[in-house]
């Protein structure tokens, strides 16, 4: 089965809007006419106004970083998928490492975050991934296993195909230290078998699971090369429009 990857590139808490404006009118014409992979901008929510209208009609889609499960209400800071979908955004990302590590997201907010998104149309990439006390204790197949089956709770094969995980190895974020092809493959062989095992063989065979830890030009091809890497979630690197250009040409 072939799927299309998916470069995906997170800007974490970077960027003015007059920065993510020059970002995108110079990356526009570097990837323009650009088909044979998929690409998402993740900015801040505050960007999103700049971002979506500077990538329309382009083969640039955006979405938000993080969305509420609720539909509204009092829960000051977030933002809500309708208030995403008002502006354009298409795409979100859930349960980033970040977001776990720093603002105690469990698997269980992930799962109804993930039902939250798909009754909506909202493509989720699910954020999956070990610490590296948890590799170094050889828990990695365990904590991955268990991060799918929490997310997943509830979600039927049918509403499943817009579903896409990224496996990120939180030793790999932001550390420089990128997981080896053969790393980020086993970790991608447990995952799909996991889907395989809560979802059927045919979602799994066509769930993309991208790769996101330390990507950068140099690195790209080696793993998303791989059949088993199906694009990648990029932080630091994709912050200049050069060097996300690159990676999505790998
Ligand atoms: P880096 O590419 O900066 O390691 O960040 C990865 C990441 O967290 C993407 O979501």
């Amino acid at each position: 089965m072939s799927r299309k990857a998916l470069i995906a590139a997170n800007w974490k808490m970077y960027k003015t809007p007059a920065e993510a404006k020059a970002f995108v009118d110079a990356f526009l014409p570097m990837v323009a006419g650009h088909t044979r992979d998929e690409i998402a901008l993740f900015p801040s929510p505050v960007l999103l106004p700049t971002v979506i209208p500077a990538c329309k009609g382009s083969n640039v889609a955006v979405g938000a970083q993080n969305i509420h499960f609720a539909e509204e209400g009092a829960y000051t800071g977030e933002t809500s998928v309708g208030q995403l979908m008002a502006v354009g955004g298409t795409h979100t990302l859930i349960g980033h490492s970040e977001r776990r590590q720093y603002f105690a997201e469990t698997d269980e907010i992930v799962n109804k975050k993930l039902h939250t998104a798909l009754k909506h149309g909202i493509v989720p990439i699910v954020c999956i991934g070990e610490v590296l006390a948890e590799r170094e204790a050889g828990m990695t197949a365990g904590v991955l296993k268990k991060q799918i089956i929490g997310a997943f709770a509830g979600i039927t094969p049918a509403a499943a195909k817009p579903i896409v995980i990224a496996y990120e190895p939180v030793w790999a974020i932001g550390t420089g230290k990128t997981a080896t092809p053969e790393i980020a493959v086993d970790a991608h062989r447990i995952i799909r078998a996991e889907v395989a095992k809560l979802l059927g063989a045919d979602v799994a065979a066509a769930m993309r699971i991208l790769y996101g830890g330390s990507v950068k030009p140099d690195n790209a091809n080696a793993l998303i090369g791989e059949v088993e890497i199906d694009g990648a979630l990029v932080g630091g690197a994709s912050l200049k429009p050069d060097s996300l250009a690159a990676i999505v040409k790998y």
